[in-house]
């Protein structure tokens, strides 16, 4: 806290405190959703999605978003999740697979950590539900094009990485190991 007198004025600059929230980053279908909410559980931490906030503020589902709206309206969507998301502490939130490359500043929103994971093991676990949701993923050849370009954004724009192909009690015990490194 910096305070400056001003003839008589005070002028009080508080600097925010960083926030304890814990970011889950990844490729659609890398198992963000499952590992947030057993993580969540073994912080004592509360639960939060960055699509689930914006289709309960939308009223529609992500595909329709898409269909109706197009990518670009989805993202000015995603921005304004970012926005409630600044406002959380002690939530682990899983995010939308685009969310850290078109919100460039996503590391003040917490700890991010980033689930790496091959395209092939995606590929291996997602159901034709699972693709259903997901209009990037209608495209195989395409969806792997965007797994490639977003590669080294998802690293740059994380604290750590995990292996997400690992058990969820692994990637429970790095994280951990992370954050008590941190502490
Ligand atoms: C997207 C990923 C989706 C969802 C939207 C766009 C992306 O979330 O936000 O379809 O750009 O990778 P999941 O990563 O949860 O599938």
């Amino acid at each position: 806290m910096d305070s400056t007198n001003t003839k008589n004025k005070v002028i009080i600059v508080t600097s925010s405190l960083p926030s304890d929230n814990i970011i889950l980053t990844g490729f659609m279908g890398c198992g963000k959703s499952y590992f947030s909410s057993r993580l969540a559980q073994a912080l004592g931490f509360r639960l939060k999605d960055s699509d689930a906030m914006i289709e309960a503020d939308a009223k529609l589902a992500i595909k329709d978003i898409f269909s109706q709206y197009g990518e670009a309206y989805f993202r000015r969507l995603e921005s304004q999740a970012a926005d409630k998301i600044k406002t959380l502490s002690s939530c682990v939130i899983a995010t939308g697979g685009g969310f850290p490359i078109y919100y460039e500043d996503i590391k003040s929103l917490g700890t991010v950590i980033y689930m790496q994971i091959p395209f092939e093991e995606i590929v291996k676990r997602m159901t034709p539900q699972d693709i259903a949701k997901r209009p990037l993923f209608s495209d195989m050849k395409k969806a792997k094009e965007l797994f490639d370009s977003r590669e080294a954004l998802y690293k740059e724009r994380s604290h750590f990485h995990i292996n997400a192909s690992a058990s969820i009690d692994e990637m429970i015990n790095q994280t951990k190991d992370f954050l008590s490194q941190k502490a």
